[in-house]
């Protein structure tokens, strides 16, 4: 058996680590963390302590961690048939399976599924379907995206331009010019503190209506956007968004493409977040929920308008020139049928939204009136806490205070809970996996209450 000791110096000596400070992991600054197994809501490291992961990894692991049916049919696929492309028109029992599957979960409008395996690349296949889709329309200037501030797309090179947090752009020379950024629709950090929730939605659409001006509505393609704000804060949409923006987004022939990343098969306890907010998009990105990242794997939906211009597009130029090797890896795809499979089984979409309102609640009476909780909110099982220094003039902390950070390292220290930093704010974010009981959201309600007074006193 290795040593942690042993293993944590080849650690540091060998692994580049995503989002993480390079220069003090070297050093040995940061402890390494050695995840070993793990079980429902709960995962183990190699020292035997046992977290209770209110993040569900990366809010990736929906239907909770160790269940053997997919674990089975990762195996039995492996042993059947590891790999085998899906380029002209190959496929496997799996992946023609889960596709069927997929579409019998989408919303009416969504015609076909293009498998990937991430929701980055999910998301840089779905800006090129949108620019072949205007070359085939004849309309070769419409080509710019709109995203939002604090929106997370990814973090490839057109991907980390779509995303709309600092950190992802710095130093890398993004983003890249066809995409432009509006308004965040976050509410609490509103500049006009007088407005209502609905003014503060007329100020979004407002912003919108004013940038297709600008720019131009034939320059602009698309508008991408998360149902519901996710690493950019956990942030619901204020009263009527949706609605209103797709309002202004049809007036321009501007396609909608909802990033469900996060929402897609049962966050917010509806399928899709697009039946949750009653929206109809052109394209739809699923990944992380779609296998509960038992296996990378992920989607682009695509609608019945955008397919027809597809298929009329290789009608003239030929196969469509977009594919990568492992496009719906058979793996992948096992983990896929038998996560929706057991998502259906055992009911744990609605059990997602009733023990998501559950721990809203309890947040909202355990901390709610805490001086330097501003702002307590959610939507199905996501759910954010957002620290202030002073809540009735909403004063932020200086970031240097890292004050986020702090609550979070409490909370595991103290109670071994694992809840997330949000990156751009002080804000502490909830996002566990579907099984979670009302007996572990208590536990996660208590113990963050604890990691609040330690850092905050109260
Ligand atoms: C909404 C959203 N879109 C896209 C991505 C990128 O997915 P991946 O990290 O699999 O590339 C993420 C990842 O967190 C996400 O939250």
């Amino acid at each position: 058996m290795l040593k942690n000791d042993q293993l944590s110096q080849w650690d540091r000596d060998n692994f580049f680590h995503p989002s993480t400070h390079l220069a003090q992991h070297a050093r040995g600054e940061m402890p390494t963390c050695v995840i070993k197994t793990a079980s429902g809501v709960y995962i183990e490291d190699r020292d035997g302590n046992r977290l209770l992961d209110a993040f569900a990894g990366l809010y990736c692991v929906n239907v909770g961690y160790g269940r053997p049916e997919i674990a089975e049919a990762i195996a039995a696929q492996a042993k059947e048939l590891a790999y085998y492309h899906s380029y002209v028109g190959h496929g496997t029992e799996a992946s023609i399976t889960l596709s069927k599957m997929i579409l019998d979960r989408a919303p009416a409008n969504m015609s076909k599924v293009y498998f990937g395996q991430s929701g980055s690349d999910a998301n840089e296949t779905n800006i090129k379907l949108i620019w072949y889709y205007n070359n085939i329309l004849g309309r070769p200037e419409k080509k710019k995206i709109i995203s939002r501030w604090r929106g997370y797309h990814g973090s490839g090179l057109m991907t980390g331009s779509l995303t709309g947090l600092e950190l992802f752009h710095n130093k890398f020379d993004l983003p890249l010019a066809q995409v432009i950024h509006t308004q965040a629709p976050y509410y609490y950090r509103r500049d006009d503190l007088g407005q209502s929730e609905e003014q503060f939605t007329a100020h979004c659409v407002a912003a919108l209506e004013q940038m297709i001006a600008r720019e131009g509505a034939d320059t602009i393609a698309a508008f991408i956007g998360e149902p519901v704000l996710g690493t950019g804060g956990i942030v619901p949409p204020p009263a009527g968004y949706w609605p209103a923006i797709k309002a202004v987004l049809d007036k321009h022939d501007i396609l909608l493409v909802l990033d469900e990343v996060v929402t897609g098969f049962g966050r917010l306890g509806s399928m899709f977040g697009a039946d949750h907010y009653g929206l109809e998009a052109d394209l739809i990105t699923i990944a992380k929920g779609l296998t509960s990242a038992y296996a990378p794997l992920s989607g682009s939906i695509v609608s019945e308008r955008m397919w027809k211009v597809l298929e009329q597009g290789t009608d003239e130029n030929g196969p469509i020139g977009h594919g990568w090797t492992y496009s719906a890896h058979p793996i992948g795809a096992a983990a896929g049928v038998a996560n929706l499979k057991l998502l259906d089984d055992l009911q744990l979409i609605a059990n997602a939204g009733s023990v998501g309102g559950y721990l809203k609640q309890s947040m909202q009476q355990a901390l709610g009136d805490h001086p330097n909780v501003g702002d307590i909110r959610g939507e199905g099982l996501l759910c954010a806490i957002e620290f202030v220094e002073d809540r009735d003039s909403r004063t932020f902390f200086d970031p240097a205070r890292k004050i986020g950070p702090a609550i979070s390292a409490a909370l595991l220290a103290q109670d071994k809970v694992i809840a997330r930093a949000m990156p751009q704010g002080d804000i502490l974010g909830f996002a566990p996996p579907f099984c979670l009981s009302v007996a572990e959201a208590d536990k996660i309600v208590a113990a963050t209450v604890g990691a609040v007074k330690t850092v905050m006193g109260g």
